[in-house]
C-alpha cells in the first residue's frame, strides 16, 4: 500500500468588504491630524511628537500592497475608533472565527471531493485564535458534522505550512485518514490602524487545504508532498503582546505593545537569507536544482522579499508565472499568503512539474513543503 501522502483540494475565500492604500491612508492621516491639534501645546514644547502622515505611495513601493481584504469594514476606518466593529456573538451562535474558517472550508472539501464522512481530522492553524477554548477547530468540525477529532494550533506565519506538516505525519504514522487544515486568518482586529508603521500591513482571508494518501485521493489536481522541512528561531522582531495574562498585570490590554509590531527592516535582512537557505536545503534533498522548481509558492508579506529570495536562489529574477504575487491585493495574510497563491496558481501545472510552498514570519518560523504534481 502506497503511503504517499497528498494534496487534494485547496479552497480560499475571502471577506466582501476591502480597503484600498488611498482610503487608508486618508483616515490615518485624518487621524494624525486630529491627534496633532489636541496635542498642539505638547508637540510645541516638546513633550509629545508629532504624528507625521502615511503614504499611498510609500505603501505600495516598500511593500507591493495595493489593497487589503477586511472582516468589518466598519469602524476600522473611522478617526475616532480606528478598528474593525464587530458585534459580539452569544456563545450559541456560531463564532466568527468559525464561519470564517467553515467558508474556506467547503471550498477546499468540493475541490478535494471530500463530504464531512471522508475526513476524520481538523486542525484550524493560524496566528490568532478568536478565543483559548473550546477549540474553533472542534467548533468547525461540529458545524461541518466531522466525525474524529480537531485541535488549533498558533504558529504566526508559518501556522499553514506548519499544520500540513503535522497533517503529512498524522497522515503518514496512520492516525488520520484524511486531514483538513484551515487557516482563519482574521487579522485586522490585531492591526493598530493608528501606527504608521503597520497600518498598511494586512488583510484578512481564510485558505483551507486538504490532505490524505494518494490512494484515496480522486479530484483534478493532485499533488505529491514530497517531503516538509521547518526550522523556528527565537526572534521578538514580530511581535503581539496581547493574551490571558494582561487582566493580571493590570495594563492595558489593548495598547500598542498588546497588537502587531514589529521591526521591519530587521525581519527584512535576517528572514531573506534564513528563508532562501532553508529553501535551497529543502530542495537539495531531493536533488532538486532551483531552475527546475516550476512554480514557487511563497509567503505573502513583502513583494521585495519574494524577489530577493527568489534571485537569490535562482541567479536571475523569477517572473510573476515562476513565482506569484497575491499580496497586491490580499496585503500580508499572516501564513494564508503562500497558501493562497497555491490556490489560484497550481491547476495549470503538469504531471511531474515540482514546486516548493513556503512560509517565513514571526517567530521567527519557516516552513516549507516540496510538491510534485501527480
Ligand atoms: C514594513 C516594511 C514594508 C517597511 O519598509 P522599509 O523599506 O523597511 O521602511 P522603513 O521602516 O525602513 O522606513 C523607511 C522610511 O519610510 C518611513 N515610513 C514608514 N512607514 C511609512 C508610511 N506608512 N508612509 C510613509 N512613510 C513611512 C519611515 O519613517 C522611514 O523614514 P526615514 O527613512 O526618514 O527614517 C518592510 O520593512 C517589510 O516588509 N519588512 C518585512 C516585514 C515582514 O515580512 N514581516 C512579517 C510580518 S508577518
Amino acid at each position: 500500500m502506497s503511503q504517499q501522502i497528498v494534496i487534494s483540494g485547496v479552497g480560499v475565500w475571502h471577506p466582501q468588504d476591502s480597503i484600498s492604500n488611498q482610503e487608508l491612508v486618508e483616515s490615518y492621516n485624518a487621524y494624525c491630524d486630529k491627534f496633532n491639534a489636541q496635542h498642539s501645546s505638547e508637540i510645541e514644547s516638546g513633550e509629545v511628537q508629532a504624528m507625521p502622515h502615511s503614504s499611498a505611495e510609500f505603501i505600495e513601493k516598500a511593500s507591493g500592497i495595493k489593497q487589503r481584504y477586511i472582516y468589518k469594514k466598519d469602524g476600522a476606518l473611522d478617526v475616532d475608533r480606528m478598528k474593525p466593529l464587530i458585534e459580539p456573538r452569544a456563545d450559541e451562535v456560531l463564532s466568527h472565527q468559525a464561519e470564517f474558517a467553515i467558508a474556506s472550508a467547503k471550498i477546499a472539501m468540493e475541490k478535494a471531493n471530500k463530504k464531512a464522512d471522508d475526513i476524520d481530522a481538523v486542525i484550524v492553524s493560524c496566528a490568532y485564535t478568536q478565543r483559548s477554548y473550546p477549540a474553533i477547530a472542534i467548533e468547525v468540525q461540529g458545524a461541518l458534522g466531522i466525525k474524529g477529532f480537531g485541535f488549533d494550533m498558533l504558529v504566526a506565519c508559518s501556522a499553514a505550512t506548519f499544520g500540513m506538516h503535522r497533517a503529512f505525519e498524522m497522515l503518514s504514522a496512520g492516525s488520520a485518514k484524511c486531514v483538513l487544515v484551515i487557516n482563519p486568518e482574521l487579522v485586522s482586529p490585531q492591526v493598530n490602524y493608528k501606527d504608521r508603521d503597520s497600518h498598511f500591513i494586512f488583510g484578512d482571508v481564510s485558505t483551507a487545504t486538504v490532505l490524505e494518501r494518494a490512494e484515496t485521493a480522486t479530484s483534478e489536481h493532485v499533488y505529491d508532498v514530497l517531503s516538509t522541512k521547518a526550522v523556528t528561531q527565537f526572534s521578538n522582531n514580530i511581535r503581539s503582546n496581547f493574551g490571558y495574562l494582561t487582566r493580571a498585570e493590570d495594563v492595558d490590554p489593548y495598547g500598542a505593545d498588546k497588537l502587531f509590531h514589529q521591526a521591519g527592516r530587521k525581519v527584512f535582512k535576517e528572514v531573506c537569507p534564513m528563508a532562501a537557505e532553508h529553501i535551497s536545503e529543502h530542495l537539495s534533498r531531493h536533488d532538486i536544482e532551483p531552475a527546475n522548481v516550476k512554480r514557487w509558492w511563497l509567503h505573502q508579506a513583502n513583494i521585495n522579499m519574494n524577489t530577493l529570495i527568489a534571485k537569490r536562489l535562482l541567479g536571475r529574477e523569477a517572473s510573476r508565472e515562476e513565482a506569484p504575487i497575491v499580496l497586491d491585493e490580499f496585503a500580508n495574510t499572516a501564513s494564508a499568503g503562500s497558501v493562497i497563491a497555491f490556490g489560484k496558481y497550481h491547476e495549470d501545472l503538469v504531471s511531474g512539474d515540482v514546486g516548493i510552498l513556503c512560509s517565513f514570519g514571526a517567530g521567527y518560523s519557516i516552513g516549507s513543503l516540496v510538491l510534485k504534481k501527480r
